[in-house]
């Protein structure tokens, strides 16, 4: 198999692992996400936990909906044979993006860790949907090459979840860093190494067939 496919299928076999894992966890596990919120301290404005809540399941649900159209598109096979498909397929993505983008603004005054992150996350709010315009901007001018890689570096952001929550384990589980520190961590390393991969996969995709 080439090695740009088996590249494909590992990033589809991430998506899907993580989208199982998101729905299970926020919607069955621990539907009041009691656990992520009792790490809410010293917060300036108190969160309606109602509201709150249902922001973040509509937020989930259109992140998932983000990840798997994106990923969809992605495939060479449907690229090419099926052209509209594709098309009504990315503003899927778009429309997604954008809903996570906004779900995202009302969550971000109460971020865990505080003003810092909410600084953070509403950087990602604006970012976000300018990467996701600019690809669509590139197809419009007919450049399929930078609407290719300006896709990625959109989708690379669809990892924003799971990067914080990868990030903020090492360095609260494995290191003892205290949890809103970690978790800063997380939210600003993943805004760093995130669109590092993209340019990864750039690289390693301009040196095999
Ligand atoms: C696309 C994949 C994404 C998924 C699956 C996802 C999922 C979630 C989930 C489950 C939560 C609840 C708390 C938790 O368990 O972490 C959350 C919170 C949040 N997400 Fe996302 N998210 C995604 C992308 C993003 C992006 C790209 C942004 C910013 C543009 C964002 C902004 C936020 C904010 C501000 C919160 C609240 C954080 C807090 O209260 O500390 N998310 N997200």
């Amino acid at each position: 198999m080439p090695k740009s496919k088996l590249l494909y299928l590992l990033m589809l076999i991430v998506s899907i692992v993580f989208i199982i894992y998101v729905l299970y966890i926020n919607f069955i596990y621990d539907p009041q996400a009691a656990e992520f919120l009792s790490r809410k301290t010293n917060l300036k404005r108190s969160v309606n936990i109602p509201a709150w809540l249902t922001v973040m399941k509509v937020h989930v649900v259109l992140a998932c909906l983000a990840m798997v159209s994106g990923a969809v598109n992605f495939s060479h096979r449907i690229q090419r044979k099926y052209r509209k498909f594709h098309r009504i397929n990315g503003y899927v993505y778009l429309i997604s993006v954008i809903a996570v983008v906004i779900t995202s603004g009302y969550m971000a005054p109460y971020s865990t860790g505080g003003k810092v992150n909410s600084i953070a996350f509403n950087l990602l709010n604006i970012i976000w949907p300018i990467v996701t315009i600019t690809a669509i901007v590139k197809i419009k001018k007919k450049q399929v090459n930078n609407h290719r890689k300006w896709m990625v570096r959109s989708y690379a952001f669809c990892f924003t979840n799971m990067a914080i929550h990868m990030i903020t384990s090492v360095f609260n589980n494995g290191f003892g860093i205290a949890y809103s520190t970690s978790y800063t961590i997380g939210v600003y390393g993943s805004i760093l190494l995130l669109p590092l991969l993209a340019e990864a996969v750039f690289r390693f995709k301009s040196r095999v067939p």
